[in-house]
């Protein structure tokens, strides 16, 4: 039976149905090639839980090579993403760093650049609808992941909400995982791991537990660690993950879809997740 947490748990009613741990991870799927240089990292999404506006099926985009990043493209669906032809672009009014933003809500969050302050965009709107400073975090190459590229700040949707994957002074880089109130931005509570972030090439979150990936460019690497917020525990894992294209630089759980969304060299890729029973 489980050691007692080290944390606080979550409430018993924040684990859904369908939840459990991760098993198995499929091949990737690409369904896009960004076109020029400022496509050869970037972050892409749909919103798990879509407000009108916008359905479910609505892709986001945006090509994070550069130093001032504000062009949003919106796609009508994945075919559309295919075709290269966007139905909506939104020009945001402060640049984004790096590849941690996540649309969820209706909203696209994302990191100011240069600062540890994090935005909610209206995506009805238009216009930036709550802005908050992830107390103490790094930014701007402090504590990103392995592969670099200011990844210091890394915003996750999972089933259970919002989450902050990053680091402090104060975890001298170990990462820590905190639960943020969509509406405000506020740390609702925090896990520190034992996981340095600059060891890591990303992260992600499914049920409520923390996820790591080996490497960013060895085509045949692993998920090789995960955090669980419930029990306050690591354990060490080995589901192997490919990166085809060998230049990971985002990835990120659709609770919705159940598939991770990653940005590979140029590629938007998909991975269907297989979770198992608890
Ligand atoms: C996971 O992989 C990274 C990169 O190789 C390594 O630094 C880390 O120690 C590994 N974690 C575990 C739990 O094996
Ligand atoms: C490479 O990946 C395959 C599955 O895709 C796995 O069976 C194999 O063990 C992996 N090899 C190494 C060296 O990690």
């Amino acid at each position: 039976s489980p050691s007692p947490p080290s944390s606080p748990s979550l409430p018993p009613s924040l684990s859904p149905p369908g939840c459990g741990e991760l098993v198995w991870l499929g091949e990737p799927e690409s369904h896009r090639k960004a076109d020029s240089i400022s496509g050869k990292y970037g972050v892409w999404m749909q919103d798990p839980e879509p407000v009108p506006l916008y359905g479910p099926e609505m892709t986001w985009r945006l090509d994070a090579v550069g130093s001032a990043v504000r062009q949003l493209f919106g796609y009508e669906d994945l075919k559309q993403l295919s075709r290269g032809f966007p139905s909506k672009v939104l020009l945001l009014p402060e640049s984004v760093e790096s590849t941690g933003a996540v649309v969820y809500r209706g909203s696209l969050y994302y990191q100011r650049r240069k600062s540890r302050t994090l935005l909610r965009y209206d995506l009805r709107t238009e216009s930036v609808a709550a802005r908050r400073e992830l107390p103490h975090a790094g930014f701007h190459g402090q504590y990103p992941y392995s592969w670099g590229g200011y990844t210091d700040i890394d915003l996750a949707v999972d089933e259970t909400g919002l989450w902050a994957i990053y680091s402090t002074s104060k975890a001298k880089g170990a990462i820590v995982l905190s639960r943020l109130d969509p509406d405000s931005l506020e740390v609702l509570h925090s896990w520190e791991t034992s996981v340095r972030k600059q060891s890591v090439a990303n992260a992600f979150v499914i049920c409520g537990t923390l996820y790591t990936v080996a490497s960013y460019t060895m085509p045949n690497t692993t998920v090789n660690y995960s955090y669980s917020t419930e029990s306050g525990h690591g354990r060490a894992l080995s589901i192997p993950f490919l990166n085809r294209y060998r230049y990971n630089s985002m990835i990120d759980y659709n609770p919705a879809r159940r598939q991770l969304f990653s940005w590979d060299n140029y590629h938007m890729v998909t991975y269907d997740v297989r979770l198992g029973t608890v």
